[in-house]
Parts: structure tokens; C-alpha cells; sequence
């Protein structure tokens, strides 16, 4: 579904060819509503990192220009959408709007029986109190932070199954979310059937870098779960970019809609569960399947930690919105916007030598930490150092994905990350081009100062999901010497 007026009958894709032959992504939108956003200046960005505990997280959105951060509930909602909010059935049970949900989710997901909650960890919830005891194990492409930690709280571990090169930075590989098939065999084979209760899949692979997997890679997965009895768990947060990815990058795909790629990738899943604030630019999330067994096994759970069976939490607003968003997900137009955009800003560093994940993925831009600042150990955190070292020079707050996102073990020692990363959120048409220019021309001036920046260590560490309220601070003066050398070369600019 498209944007009212209807623009359905012109070329979804924006492959319009520059004159001046520049590979430019077009935004096929226009903006109606506009935020006004403010870039404080460098001295004020020094005290608001400071009193942020060096975390972006805990950074005030008016301390910040762009906010990277996420694309979770930041996606810009259409017009559509806002009207649909306006006509919810306002319910406690029964509602009219969740029905259109039922309904978006069965058209898009082909999924009949579906499962509201109120938002993506709260599906992760219900699943593994349902499915998962001490002891099992989860083989999955890559963890999230909050199934990993739903995980671990039900007494179960997980293996990660990628192949070998897929943590490599620079790659060309189109489908580095790929599942290790023989891998897959060997954790099954070697903890034994009875103790593996799912596989989970996640589109996008979000900590790799918004990585997809490929069909045929998910069609062998399901093969070895069918063989196995074991259910496929499709986490579907991201799954609009990896059936783009699809359509770009698997031949067999090629001239497949991106409606009938994600009935595929459905189809082939046990359960499907997302969140919505990703998928759809609403907010909520659901769990949906075709098996009866399985939903009335996580029927229990949800009325016990979500809300009735009829809107698991949501508001009905936020059900309308759901419902029009999941259907907008099969428009080229909507899906490509945000991978375009990204891949844009990934050719511009990679351009001026600056490490990036490769190839470029969903979600956002993902500067590789590790090689930007080599002086800084992974004990001090150099995803964190970058996050916090961009927010100061720039005022844009991207997301430390790296050994800071990570856990200790149980002699206390950090377990350092496969990857350190920064990610750079675009959110669904959200900036504009000359938004992304002012990172990459920001990103390039940091790179040529890079020796300046330094690490960061804990000072107050929460012994769960620390990332997200933890607090730290700076190993040395490394932030009042790189604002000097900021206005040296600023000046009075912002
Ligand atoms: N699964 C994936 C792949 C996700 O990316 C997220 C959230 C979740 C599950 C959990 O969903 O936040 O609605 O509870 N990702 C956000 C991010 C937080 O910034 O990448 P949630």
C-alpha cells in the first residue's frame, strides 16, 4: 500500500540515473511534518556526554542533532498510517482493530493465528518461558541482546552458528546472516535433540551489522529442524530489508514481489514473532504461527505479562498503525529507502578509507570500531569510545555495538565481542541526504584525529543488559583534547 495520492502505477524502485552520473538515492516521499531539532554547541555536548555517563543511551534527545541511536519507534510514520490511528476501535477484548491486524499479519506473513504483545522482547518472553528449560540450547544465525538475556534467564545458552567469514568487516559476501547447515548438524548431533527445543533465524542480522540470510539458506535450515522435530523461530524485526536484500542479491529472486518473498520466508518458519516498532514504524509487536499446539501453548503466557488476548499491551491506535505498516513493508519504494540510503553512506567511507561493515546492510551504517581506533583494547571499550567521541564532535548519537553490548563471565572478565562496532540508525525516511553528508563529512574529520580518542571503563555497571544504563568514563583528558582540536579546526562553526 502506498502514500496517499496513490503513486502505485510509476517505477517503485528509485533507479532514476543522474546526469551528472553520481549514484544518488532519491527519496520517493515528501515531508509533511517536520520536528525542529537544534545542534548545540561543542562545550555543551562535552557536559552532556559527561553528565551521560560517557553513554549514549542516557544522552537528552535535545542534547543531540541526529539521533542515530535506533530504528526501533523512530521509523517516520505515513500518512496512512495516521489515519488509520484515527478511526481504533477502543476495546478491552474484542476489538475491530485487532482484527485488521489478524488480518495484515495473515496477508503479509501468511500466519492465521496470531498473538499481541507489546513489543519485541516480550514476544522473546513468552516464547522461551513456553519452549525453553535450564539445561537446552538455541542454535541461532547470530543472538539480540534481549533474546540472549530472555535466553539466559530461563536457564538456556545459545550457539552461534555463521559461517567463519561472516564476522569479517569487509566482505562481499551478499548473505553473511547465513546459518552454518553443518554447524547446525553438529550442536544438534552433540547436545542432543531432546535438549534443542528451537532454532532461531533472525532477518537482518542486527549485531552483525544488519546482515541478511539468503532463502536457500533458510529452505536447508528448515530442512535439518523438520528432520530433527525441532520448531524454526523466525525473529521477523527486520525482515522487510532482508526480503530486499533478497531481491537483490539471490538470482532466483529477482523478479519475485517482496510480498511473495516474505510468504516464503514465512512459510518455512514454525513461528514467526517481531517487533513492531522495527517493522512497522508503529509500535507493539506480535507472535504468530499456523499450528494450533503452539499457539495454544503461548496463549497462556499473554494475558499473564502482556494484556488480553486482543491487544497484548498495545493501545488499538498502535494496532491500527501495525496493521497498515506491516502491509506497507511489501512496497519497494518504502522498504529500499532506508537500505539505500545507508549503502550511500557506506560507499562515501569506504570511499575515503574509512572501515565499514560490508556490504552495506538494514538498519543502519556500521563504522567498524575496531579498526578505526586499533590503540584502544577491547577492555576499554572502543565501540563506546567512538559513540561517545562522534556524539562530542558532531552531536549525532549512533549506538555502541561492540564488548560494551556484551556480558561478563563468571570470573567477572568482560567476554569480549566478536565485533566492535558503531551503528549509525537511519530510520526509515527520516534524514535527509544532506543529514548523512554532515556524518560522513564529521565521521571523515574524526578519522584523521583518531590517535586523540581514548577508552572508557565502568564506573557504575548493571549486572543485566548494562548497555543500557550503565555509566563510565573517560581513561584520560581525551575528550577536552579533541574538542580543542575540534575548534582549532571549526572554529566558531557547530
Ligand atoms: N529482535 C531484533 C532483531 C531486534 O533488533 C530487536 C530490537 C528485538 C528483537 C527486540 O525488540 O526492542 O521491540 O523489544 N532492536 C532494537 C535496536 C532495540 O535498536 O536494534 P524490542
Amino acid at each position: 500500500m502506498s502514500s496517499s495520492p496513490d503513486t502505485s502505477g510509476h517505477s517503485a524502485s528509485p533507479a532514476v540515473r543522474f546526469f551528472s552520473g553520481e549514484n544518488i538515492p532519491l527519496e520517493m516521499h515528501k515531508v509533511r511534518v517536520v520536528q525542529k531539532l537544534s545542534l548545540p554547541p561543542i562545550e555543551e555536548r562535552l557536559s552532556a556526554i559527561r553528565r551521560a555517563g560517557f553513554n549514549t543511551f542516557l544522552l537528552k534527545t535535545r542534547d543531540v542533532y541526529l539521533d542515530m541511536l535506533t530504528d526501533s519507534g523512530t521509523n517516520a510514520m505515513s500518512d496512512v498510517q495516521m489515519g488509520a490511528m484515527m478511526q481504533a476501535d477502543d476495546a478491552y477484548a474484542g476489538s475491530q482493530s485487532f482484527e485488521r491486524m489478524q488480518a495484515a499479519i495473515e496477508e503479509v506473513f501468511g500466519k492465521r493465528l496470531v498473538l499481541p504483545v507489546h513489543q519485541g522482547r516480550a514476544a522473546e518472553n513468552v516464547i522461551f518461558r513456553s519452549y525453553v528449560k535450564a539445561g537446552d540450547l538455541v542454535p541461532m544465525n547470530y543472538h539480540f541482546t534481549t533474546t540472549l538475556a530472555h535466553l539466559e534467564l530461563n536457564g538456556a545458552k545459545i550457539a552461534e552458528l555463521l559461517h567463519d567469514e561472516a564476522l569479517q568487516v569487509k566482505s562481499t559476501n551478499p548473505f553473511k546472516g547465513n546459518m552454518d547447515i553443518a554447524k547446525l548438524r553438529h550442536a544438534i548431533a552433540s547436545h542432543g535433540v531432546q535438549n534443542v527445543p528451537l532454532i532461531r533465524m533472525e532477518a537482518s542480522t542486527n549485531l552483525i551489522g544488519g546482515q541478511p540470510f539468503s532463502i536457500a539458506n533458510l529452505r536447508e535450515v528448515a530442512q535439518v529442524a523438520k528432520e530433527a522435530g525441532i520448531l524454526l523461530l523466525l525473529d521477523a524485526s527486520l525482515i522487510g530489508e532482508n526480503a530486499w536484500f533478497i531481491k537483490q542479491r539471490e538470482p532466483e529472486f529477482q523478479q519475485a514481489s517482496i510480498a511473495s518473498i516474505l510468504h516464503e520466508m514465512c512459510a518455512l518458519a514454525d513461528i514467526v514473532y517481531f517487533s513492531s516498532r522495527k517493522v512497522s514504524s508503529s509500535r507493539g509487536g506480535a507472535i504468530c504461527t499456523n499450528r494450533p499446539e503452539v499457539f495454544d501453548k503461548l496463549k497462556v503466557l499473554v494475558p499473564l505479562f502482556e494484556g488480553f488476548l486482543t491487544y497484548g499491551g498495545m493501545s488499538v491506535r498502535e494496532i491500527e498503525a501495525m496493521a497498515v505498516g506491516l502491509r506497507e513493508t511489501t512496497d519497494d519504494t518504502i522498504i529500499s529507502q532506508s537500505p539505500s540510503f545507508i549503502r550511500y553512506l557506506v560507499e562515501r567511507l569506504e570511499a575515503l578509507g574509512i572501515p565499514v561493515v560490508t556490504p552495506a546492510g538494514g538498519l543502519g551504517c556500521h563504522v567498524d570500531a575496531g579498526g578505526f581506533l586499533p590503540h584502544i583494547p577491547q577492555a576499554e571499550y572502543p565501540a563506546g569510545a567512538l559513540a561517545a567521541a562522534f556524539y562530542l564532535i558532531s552531536g549525532v548519537r549512533g549506538m555502541e555495538r561492540g564488548t560494551l553490548s556484551s556480558t561478563r563471565d563468571s570470573y567477572g572478565n568482560d567476554i569480549l565481542a566478536d565485533a566492535e562496532l558503531l551503528r549509525l540508525a537511519l530510520p526509515r525516511r527520516v534524514f535527509t541526504l544532506s543529514q548523512v553528508k554532515y556524518v560522513e563529512d564529521r565521521l571523515h574529520w574524526l578519522y584523521t584525529q583518531r590517535e586523540l580518542v581514548g577508552g572508557l571503563r565502568f564506573v557504575e555497571e548493571p549486572s543485566v543488559l548494562r548497555f543500557f544504563m550503565g555509566r563510565l568514563e573517560a581513561l584520560s583528558d581525551w575528550p577536552e583534547k579533541l574538542m580543542q582540536a575540534f575548534k582549532r579546526a571549526f572554529g566558531d562553526s557547530l
